[in-house]
């Protein structure tokens, strides 16, 4: 490889940055991605679109011109390889960072590359790369050709969305800049992009370390008549543009009211246009109005169009908040609660099916649960499986239900409204990226009723404040035992109670399950309904459940009034509870006849800060039982 040329800093920045800034600022931005391993050749293609631009990030810059000395060359000059080795280094050393974003500018157009390692075990990574990205150039090594890998990288940036596909057939000085193996790999492609509905692609042969029609047309395939890689990046359609063609939307960001006299609400446009004067709709009320100012921080607009930040005025003083979506008034977006989608799951910890998740729509954000995967896609040969839950990188389709109503799109018509994740109650990690595909309509004609006697009226019949006594702990432990005595002292002291038992609940409501996670969590989802019923009827309710999940306990205190939810923690150590073995339930679970035992193949999660922990290796039933009951009037 000859020497570089030095790196020269664009002319415009040294004579007028004002207006190198201005030119810079109204250029668009595409935003793409790179698919291949390194094999084929990406580390060199993004250094070669680097180095070509001229355009190396500042601290990349400087860690090169670095490199550069310590090699012996002139200071200030960069090699090429020296670039692709920094490159493919530091992404080797980012495994943990999920996606590397570069970025480079041409004449016509700013960039932003993600970059992504491509093995099966970063599907994670490259969804995440690909999620915001307009554009794919998919790597093909021309001596291979179509391989497992490319149908994935395609697989998954068409099942995100992306619209437009580079087929770069990487590598042609190595097979001789030959025509016919360039056509056969078009035609493979073409046949595989078909099967999964990808529209269209456009096929460049180009070599990525020698530079051939990457921003210069090459002498060396003189059969190639289209565009070269560069100039194709700068004129293909971004996603903005389309989208400025759809319905009006835009989710609420927040409300902005400085002072009384102005009330505005702030967004980014999702997608299409709004102008003063445009009736508009606010989801899920559905309440109509006028936009009588577009505000943004350069002054009024007479109109605005997808991808600004604005702020709109409305003629009427109608609600809308964070979360809500002002839409064009008559072609407005559904609200649903219940939905089907498919799921990339993103975290090592599985799907929990029947748990509570987060769920984040734009600016939405609501409780979802999800179903048993209908199927799960093996992503090399894209067969459907049957699968039970979804593992660390798994994709698959699932219904998910969520606690209110959300305003939303099929993904596939828009991103903004159709994109959404799932976030873990406890550990607030991102576990999925979740894709909208349509409303299931079960539960639309069910709504809630109101009725006259309510619970404030239960309760003080009952002259009491109602609660939930929630006693947690290992099979064995001494929860039915003492949850007993309290409920025999309550009794005996004129309170109206009621004591729901594990063993007792899984003979009759919950006799349809068992003792997998998911069955314990739909287990847990029922008591605390029926629980939180009895509290509307105004009673002092006890359970006694293993309850093995933090996040079903969390999720239960959350269903009730503050103040009313007491994790009673019946804190037996493991090898207690073995050693006393009541049922003899510890020895079967020994001996392999029990499956999923608690604290032996099944886990169990200590409450971290429960209203009262009884440790029953010191204290007695009777003991216990006081100190609940004291608690309890004390609270009352
Ligand atoms: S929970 O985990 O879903 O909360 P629950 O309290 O309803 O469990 O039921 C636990 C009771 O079921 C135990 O006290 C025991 O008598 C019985 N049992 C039967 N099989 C198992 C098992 N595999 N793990 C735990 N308990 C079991």
């Amino acid at each position: 490889m000859s020497t570089a040329p030095a790196y020269v800093v664009d002319d415009l920045v040294a004579r007028d940055i004002d207006a190198y800034l201005d030119s810079h600022q109204h250029k668009t931005m595409l935003r793409f991605i790179t698919c291949g391993s390194v094999d084929d050749g990406k580390s060199t293609l993004i250094g070669r679109l680097l180095y070509d631009s001229k355009m190396i990030f500042e601290d990349q810059l400087a860690a090169l011109e670095s490199d550069s000395r310590k090699q012996g060359t002139q200071g200030g000059e960069i090699d090429f390889a020296l670039l692709v080795d920094g490159l493919a280094a530091e992404r080797e050393q980012g495994i943990t960072i999920d996606v590397a974003y570069r970025f480079f500018n041409t004449e016509k157009r700013k960039f932003i590359v993600a970059d992504c390692p491509g093995h099966e075990q970063y599907t994670r990574n490259m969804v995440t790369g690909a999620s915001t990205a307009d554009l794919a150039v998919i790597l093909i090594d021309a001596r291979k050709g179509v391989l497992t890998q490319t149908r994935r990288h395609s697989y998954l940036c068409h099942l995100i969305g992306i619209r437009n596909i580079v087929l770069a057939v990487n590598k042609m000085d190595l097979v001789g800049y030959d025509q016919a193996t360039f056509d056969t790999i078009v035609a493979d492609y073409a046949a595989f992009a078909e099967s999964i509905g990808i529209a269209g692609f456009t096929a460049l042969p180009i070599s990525g370390f020698k530079g051939d029609n990457i921003t210069a047309r090459s002498p060396n395939m003189p059969w190639y008549h289209g565009p070269t890689l560069v100039e194709h990046l700068e004129t293909v359609e971004v996603l903005a543009s389309v989208d400025a063609d759809k319905p009006f939307r835009m989710p609420v960001q927040w409300v902005n009211r400085p002072h009384l006299d102005f009330r505005g609400f702030s967004g980014l446009i999702a997608t299409g246009r709004v102008a003063v004067g445009d009736k508009v709709r606010v989801l899920p009320s559905g309440k109509t109005s006028a936009v009588t100012r577009i505000v943004t921080l350069d002054g009024d607009l007479p109109q605005a169009v997808a991808g600004q930040s604005v702020t709109l005025c409305f003629a009427d003083e109608i609600d809308c908040s964070r979360g809500d979506v002002i839409a064009a008034a008559e072609q407005p977006p559904e609200a649903a609660d219940q939905f089907e989608a498919t799921l990339v799951w993103l975290d090592d910890a599985a799907l929990r099916v029947g748990r509570g998740y987060w769920l984040k729509l734009g600016t939405q954000t609501g409780s979802a649960t999800v179903q048993q995967p209908k199927y799960v896609v093996n992503v090399n040969t894209l067969e459907q499986l049957a699968a039970k839950t979804l593992d660390l990188n798994a994709i698959g389709v699932a219904e998910l239900t969520t606690d209110r109503p959300i305003v939303f799109e099929p993904y596939a018509d828009n991103r903004t409204l159709g994109g959404f994740i799932l976030i873990d109650k406890l550990t607030n990690a991102t576990v999925a990226a979740g894709m909208l595909h349509f409303s299931l309509r079960r539960a639309q004609n069910v709504h809630w009723q109101a009725v006259d006697v309510g619970r404030e009226a239960h309760a003080a019949l009952k002259e009491q404040k109602p609660a939930v006594l929630w006693f947690t702990g290992l099979s064995g432990s001494g929860k039915s035992t003492i949850a007993n005595l309290v409920e025999k002292r309550l009794h005996a002291l004129g309170r109206h109670t009621f004591l729901l038992d594990g063993d007792n609940v899984r003979h009759g409501l919950n006799k349809d399950l068992g003792f997998t996670e998911a069955d314990r969590i739909e287990n847990i989802r029922r008591v605390g309904e029926v629980a939180k019923l009895m509290t509307d009827a105004g009673l002092i309710v006890l359970t006694a459940f293993i309850s093995p999940f933090r996040a079903e306990r969390e999720m239960v205190r959350a269903m009730l009034p503050a103040g009313e939810f007491v994790e009673v923690f019946v804190d037996t150590p493991f090898a207690e509870a073995e050693r006393r073995d009541v049922k003899g339930l510890y020895k079967k679970a020994r001996a392999g006849l029990l499956k999923n035992f608690t604290g032996i193949d099944s886990p169990y999660e200590r409450p971290e800060a429960p209203e009262v922990r009884i440790d029953t290796t010191v204290t007695t039933p009777e003991q216990a039982a006081e100190q609940i009951v004291d608690l309890l009037l004390r609270r009352a």
